[in-house]
């Protein structure tokens, strides 16, 4: 289990209880191409965020992956269905998950995704996410064309800037690779 998406009408409204009441604490916030509050009460970069879409419910649930497979062939099967993609292959700006959405039968979406970021929760300052919500690809077939278009132009201008984050991986998803990169082990080399 990742973490719990909810849509409110409004955000300043619900976001007291879950900060005051429970404890939760701000991570970090979108104001484009929609309204979005990411909360966190351990290490996870959010177990819970708020979004801003006019309707009160469950927008998703996050179920996260040991192996970045799982989510690439879930994707395989998900496309065979028409209508199931709620969002396409792609990776989020803060906690870096590479994820997709998919549509339940009770309308509300499934993110399935790999590769969540943790964070220190004691040095961490909240601040908001000058590029929107992804870093590439999660084209969202819920949202009205204009804030799509929007988002598009948002990841195109993160990537012109060339914002990359890294790979988060733990024992035993992944295997590390001699070098650095092939451009600085070239360089070595050819210092020898
Ligand atoms: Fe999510």
């Amino acid at each position: 289990m990742g973490h719990i998406v909810l849509t409110v009408e409004r955000i300043d409204q619900v976001m007291p209880f879950y900060v005051d009441v429970l404890g939760f604490k701000l991570s970090d916030f979108a104001l484009r191409p929609f309204k979005a509050y990411f909360f966190h009460v351990n290490a996870r970069h959010h177990s819970l965020a708020l979004i801003e879409t006019g309707t009160n419910g469950i927008h998703h649930l996050m179920m996260e992956l040991f192996s970045l497979d799982d989510v690439g062939q879930a994707y395989d099967l998900a496309q065979g269905e028409e209508g199931r993609i709620g969002a396409t292959l792609g990776r989020h700006t803060n906690d870096f998950m590479t994820s997709f959405y998919a549509y339940t039968p009770s309308c509300f979406m499934v993110e399935y995704g790999w590769g969540g970021r943790n964070i220190r929760p004691e040095t961490w300052t909240s601040m908001e996410l000058e590029h929107g919500p992804s870093l590439w690809g999660h084209d969202r077939t819920w949202l009205p064309p204009e804030q799509r278009a929007e988002a598009r132009e948002m990841r195109l201008k993160a990537a012109e800037l060339g914002v990359r984050q890294p790979v988060q991986v733990i024992k035993g998803n992944h295997e590390l690779m001699a070098g650095t990169c092939p451009w600085w082990d070239m360089t070595v080399r050819a210092a020898e």
